[in-house]
């Protein structure tokens, strides 16, 4: 079975799993203790946004639905939903609070 080591950085704190490849986020935080949260599930929440600190092009390239809701967020380029993606390699997230932008930003 193929390996991918996923590394997540959160509050100072990293957290490094040997993983099966083109598992999804939510799989791995069933599998595996993290500080990965998820309430939707479905890319209309937001609580679950992370950012990609090395290795993109090892996670799954976002759906539809993800790509809708991190625009109308106004997300960065290297956030992602983790209730959306899948890991296929090497990788490096931040996990970071996630701040709903109001009228006055
Ligand atoms: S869990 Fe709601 S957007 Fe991912």
């Amino acid at each position: 079975m193929a390996t991918c080591q996923l590394q997540i950085m959160h509050r100072g704190a990293k957290t490094c799993l040997d993983i099966r490849t083109g598992l999804g986020f939510q799989a791995i935080a069933e599998k595996h203790a993290t500080p990965l949260e998820f309430d939707c599930r479905e890319a209309d929440c937001g609580i679950c946004i992370f950012k990609v600190l090395a290795g993109g092009d090892h996670i799954s390239p976002p759906t539809a639905r993800e790509t809708d809701f991190l625009r109308a967020m106004r997300a960065e380029p290297t956030e992602r939903l983790a209730c959306q993606a899948r890991v296929h390699g090497p990788a490096t997230i931040e996990i970071e609070h996630f701040v709903i932008p109001t009228a006055k930003d």
